[in-house]
């Protein structure tokens, strides 16, 4: 063998050892087991957004549902102190029994949040700002699914709007939020940005991750 045919095959030999490295770098196991279940269940990426968009709906429709009910519930015994609690999602047995049953994980988020825990992640804040633009075009806002890459798991984002005047008790002007409740929040939420909202005002979104490995179970 020549010097420069021994270089040649010595390359060969590299480039082909560092192909097989990076792909199993960038395959992890979890992607693996996924397409391999939707080669025998022959499902298709469209299918899986669908059944997600259709899950994505029900559970946030029955969280917010839960929500109103709960605060308005609240709100009518014991005014702020007694409802403030329940507009936290932690407040809610319902978050875990999603997160058991369907292997959901269950948020909202917003840039003017009252507690920092609830601002968005970048890819959640392009989402949001691309909600804010279709608000000010004037255009309906619907539900986003995404794959979120690398990795298994579906981001499910739907609008949240101010859909009553219950909530502007303590996320609207001031004039519209009592006293009391004022120097509560002052006190337990000291960066708090979500006031100054009116009926229909885009308030956030929720967003929900899913396994993709269930989903494609579930079909
Ligand atoms: C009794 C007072 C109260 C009422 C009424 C209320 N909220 Fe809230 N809201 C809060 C508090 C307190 C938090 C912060 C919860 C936490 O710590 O996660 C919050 C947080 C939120 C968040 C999460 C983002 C953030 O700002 O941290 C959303 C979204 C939200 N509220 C929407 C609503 C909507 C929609 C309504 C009407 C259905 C409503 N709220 C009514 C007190 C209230």
């Amino acid at each position: 063998m020549s010097a420069f045919s021994k270089l040649s095959f010595a390359l060969i030999i590299m480039v082909v050892w560092s192909c097989g490295f990076s792909t199993e770098k960038r395959r992890p196991k979890q992607i693996e087991d996924t397409q391999e279940l939707r080669e025998v269940k022959k499902v298709s990426e469209a299918d899986i957004i669908n059944k997600t968009t259709k899950l994505g709906d029900s559970i946030s429709q029955l969280a917010g549902s839960v929500f109103m009910g709960k605060i308005s519930e609240k709100y009518a015994e014991g005014g702020y102190k007694a409802a403030a609690e329940f507009c936290s999602i932690n407040a809610y047995p319902l978050t875990d029994s999603l997160a058991n049953e369907y292997k959901v994980f269950l948020k909202r988020v917003s840039n003017k949040n009252r507690n920092p825990a609830n601002a968005p992640t970048e890819l959640e804040n392009q989402v949001l700002e691309a909600y804010e633009y279709s608000v000010e075009q004037g255009d309906k806002l619907g539900a986003n699914v995404q794959f979120i890459r690398p990795g298994d798991t579906i981001l499910y984002n739907k609008p949240i709007r101010i859909p009553s005047e219950l909530c502007l008790n303590c996320h609207g002007s001031p004039s519209q939020i009592s006293e009391e409740v004022q120097s509560i929040l002052k006190e337990e939420y000291p960066n708090d940005k979500a006031t100054g909202y009116k009926v229909g005002d885009l308030r956030g979104m929720w967003s929900l991750k899913f396994l993709k490995k269930e989903i494609v179970q579930g079909l």
